[in-house]
């Protein structure tokens, strides 16, 4: 039994009806006995996304991350899956790969035992026996692809990421993933925890002033409202109408390149974020997927965001697809620079003072206070 990082004390006030709650107490952002419980509470059993599956084109292609501690090696195998292991060698512990790239079998560089794409140990150079017949393996955690995202989980009880987020699935499903492939991904290192990045990228209140020249004319802060589906406690979705004859877009780009036929009407509407604790946010639009992925990092106050946008694949032979690739990497850059400043500053005030004394809720914060319910739940006090 794990002891509850928080007194009921301490959290009461955020516990209350969104009229008279109050923010998450300072603790939960900066006490690293917080974070190791979020590891084993959260990060442990919830399906974690982590990048998009085109991003792995080719059987061989791998990539390694480290997740909440974890060092972990992707790889597209013979069968095109997407497997993901435990990046550590069964003979003394080293990274058998780092970054990315391409290879026919992994080749661990301290002595040179050799895996295939299956994990298997298939070479122990000077070793007899039983170690290189196949039955030795790098360590598996469970990998699977949702709406051509890839969600791990490191519990073998969890149910299947497909049940998880069957509501998620049957949103998103007119975008015909098969069909989108990755038109650019960036990687951003961010010195504060990950809860302040769901904090700021889930309400729409801040818009009208960290977004004030590059998103308020098109998606405006007093238009935007927040549904909360009843039977899927890790998501809501935040609704942001187009203000009257604009649409969310680069500055002086077009509307949209190419759009994917039979989407939901409300796509020429609202800009829709669907937010997935605690690991993903999915803009849908017109004419692509976008996905941020937070993962957490090694200590409570760093994560990596990554944000990608997946496009339908005939889209890159357009002429116009240069100028459309170029304008929204700039924007979503961007924008992701204007969000990290308060949250950087945030998470100084909050290492700096234990006495800040959290904050109410406003209308347009409710996925906030969804999130913070959700999360309180899942460390046993809520
Ligand atoms: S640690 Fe990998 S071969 Fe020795
Ligand atoms: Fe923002």
């Amino acid at each position: 039994m794990i002891s509850p990082a928080f007194s009921s004390e301490e959290i009461a006030d955020t516990l209350r009806p969104i009229e008279q709650a109050r923010w998450l107490p300072q603790r939960a952002y900066v006490d690293a006995s917080v974070y190791e419980q979020e590891k084993r509470s959260i990060f442990d059993n919830e399906w974690l996304a982590v990048f998009h599956h085109t991003t792995l084109p080719n059987v061989g292609d791998y990539r390694s991350m480290q997740i909440a501690g974890r060092p972990l090696l992707f790889v597209r195998d013979e069968s095109r899956r997407i497997r993901c292991y435990i990046n550590i060698c069964r003979h003394r512990g080293m990274a058998i790969a780092e970054g990315a790239g391409h290879c026919e079998k992994f080749v661990c560089p301290y002595h040179c035992w050799v895996y295939d794409l299956d994990g298997r140990v298939v070479h122990t150079p000077l070793i007899s026996g039983e170690w290189a017949n196949g039955t030795v393996r790098l360590t598996e955690v469970r990998a699977e692809v949702l709406v051509g995202f890839i969600f791990i989980n490191f519990s073998k009880d969890a149910p299947p990421v497909a049940t998880k987020l069957r509501h998620l699935a049957n949103e998103l499903t007119a975008w015909n993933d098969a069909d989108l492939e990755v038109m650019f991904e960036t990687t951003y290192s961010c010195r504060y925890n990950w809860k302040l990045m769901w904090d700021n990228a889930i309400e729409a209140y801040h818009v009208m002033g960290i977004h004030r020249g590059s998103a308020e004319d098109d998606i405006p802060t007093h238009l935007a409202y927040v549904t909360a589906p009843e039977d899927a406690q890790n998501y809501t979705v935040l609704h942001m109408p187009y203000r009257e004859n604009r649409i969310y877009k680069p500055a002086g780009a077009m509307d949209a390149i190419a759009t994917i036929p039979n989407l939901p009407p409300w796509t020429k509407k609202e800009a829709r974020f669907i937010n997935v604790w605690p690991s993903i946010g999915i803009f849908g639009r017109q004419d692509f997927l976008t996905g941020y992925f937070v993962v957490p990092g090694d200590n409570i106050d760093e994560i990596q965001v990554i944000n990608t946008i997946a496009v339908p694949k005939a889209v890159k032979k357009l002429p116009q697809y240069a100028a459309y690739k170029d304008a929204w990497t700039k924007l979503q850059d961007l924008i992701q620079q204007e969000d990290m400043r308060p949250c950087e500053r945030i998470a100084k005030s909050y290492k700096a003072c234990e006495e800040w004394i959290p904050g109410p809720y406003a209308a347009s914060e409710a996925c906030c206070w969804h999130f913070h319910h959700w999360y309180l739940k899942k460390m046993g006090v809520g």
